[in-house]
């Protein structure tokens, strides 16, 4: 068991304003400075890092080109045509949308992607000034909004499933301030996953109102409570796309590709936003067309283009996967087993789900899931759980109005699972 003293000193030593706001690299900083204290190894659970090596098809397709020599070579800003056309295929492939090559750009990560949408969409029209986020969500997209002086608003859509969430958000867009509509699906932190119904409502407002909306797909097909795998045939990767013509899909390789630090995803516009003439951009840039600003404009001043070479990986995964050669999801189902597995021994310990459905049906098991204890605040549990060898982060940071943690199943090594049992009915015997 850790000392309990060192955790105290290493804890008081960062002399936080307000625990419940402690990000996640503090929560990280504080579990590494403990760790190296005490030589005792925390059972680590708050960073989204992806725990498997990713599929030989991406690296050798990366190391083939930089013998090729395409690290000299700068990439084309709107990337590299056959990443352009295979992520067409895939979008048709799992999604089952159309959408042109020329609208599917690479961009360094999704947060890349993320950043340059908002930039674009926030300057098309200037009543239109202000980001809503379906919470809880992805806690740095709102660091880049405050980065480029854009608003939003955010509710958590805990309480508002099906028609109430459809209603909940025309309430905003009604306003007619909003630009854009945010969320993640599968969702980071909760995993809830939003059902076709509400993928229909929100696509159907998003038309009516005249906004963007960006589906942030970091997690793409990792619902496994369905089989997503298989090319060109259903079950698809549930999207807004199917429901409108104003989208932006933010596709990761991150998580699903296991490609992390290589920074490569791919941002997918659809046709209609891609050449459609705003003239906010217009009275700033001359030119008013969306796509040509975003590649031309945005991802030139920001990066000129994204890493040469690990597009080369992701366009070689995203052929493969369409072809049927390489199922994209077999290592990564893991994190459902994993997931599974540690519910179990939470809820036999006395803790709870806290995002536990989608509408009537259990959430699945993915990269991630929130667990709460008795009546205890987010901010409190995870303060105690450092005490005992456990982190993770606090729902707080997420636009959650709930309480509880945000537990990820990335790193969790299979001789831990006795460990966070025992740790677990300790930290419960406690309290
Ligand atoms: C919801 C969500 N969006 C985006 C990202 C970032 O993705 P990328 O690594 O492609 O920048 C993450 C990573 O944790 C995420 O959870």
């Amino acid at each position: 068991m850790l000392d309990k003293n060192v955790v105290k000193s290493v804890i008081d030593g960062f002399h936080l304003p307000d625990f419940n706001k402690a990000t996640i690299r503090e929560i990280v900083t504080i579990a590494n400075k403990v760790e190296a204290l005490t030589g005792e190894k925390y059972v680590r659970m708050e960073m989204g890092v992806p725990g498997f090596a990713p599929d030989k098809i991406g690296t050798k397709a990366e190391i083939e080109a930089l013998q090729a020599g395409v690290a000299s070579k700068y990439p084309m800003l709107d990337g590299h045509p056959e990443l352009k056309k295979q992520a067409s295929r895939f979008v048709k492939a799992f999604i089952d949308v159309d959408v042109n090559p020329e609208g599917c750009v690479p961009v360094s990560g999704s947060m890349q992607g993320t950043y340059a949408s908002f930039l674009v969409s926030g300057q098309c029209d200037k009543k239109k000034d202000t980001v809503l986020f379906i919470d809880p969500g992805f806690p740095v997209q709102k660091t880049q909004l405050l980065v480029l002086g854009l608003k939003y608003e955010s509710f958590d859509m805990y309480q508002y499933r099906g028609k109430d969430l459809i209603d909940k958000l025309e309430s905003y867009l009604k306003k007619g301030n909003i630009c854009n509509i945010i969320y993640s699906n599968p969702n980071n932190p909760s995993w809830f996953c939003l059902t076709e119904e509400e993928l229909k409502g929100i696509g159907e407002l998003a038309t009516k109102y005249d906004v963007i909306v960006m589906e942030d797909l970091a997690y793409f097909a990792m619902d496994f409570r369905k089989d997503l795998s298989k090319p060109f045939q259903a079950p698809f990767q549930p999207s807004v796309a199917k429901y409108t013509d104003n989208y932006i899909l933010l596709i990761s390789g991150s998580k699903a590709f296991s490609y992390a630090g290589q920074r490569i995803g791919v941002t997918v516009i659809s046709d209609k936003i891609f050449h459609r003439f705003y003239q906010g951009l217009a009275d700033r840039y001359t030119i008013g067309e969306f796509g040509v600003i975003f590649v031309n404009r945005i991802l030139y001043v920001l990066s000129s283009g994204t890493s040469h070479s690990a597009q080369y990986a992701l366009s070689a995964m995203f052929k493969a996967a369409c072809d049927g050669e390489y199922n994209f999801l077999e290592t990564v189902r893991e994190y459902g087993n994993r997931a599974a597995k540690m519910k179990k021994i939470f809820m036999d310990n006395g803790f709870h789900i806290v995002y536990d459905k989608d509408i009537d049906k259990n959430i699945g098991d993915g990269f991630y899931f929130t667990v709460g204890y008795k009546d205890m605040k987010g901010g409190e549990l995870m303060y105690k759980l450092l005490f005992y060898g456990i982190s993770a982060i606090s729902l707080d940071t997420t636009g959650s109005k709930q309480q509880g943690l945000r537990v990820c199943t990335s790193f969790i090594q299979d001789n831990q699972y006795d460990v966070l049992q025992t740790r677990l009915a300790e930290f419960a015997k406690e309290n």
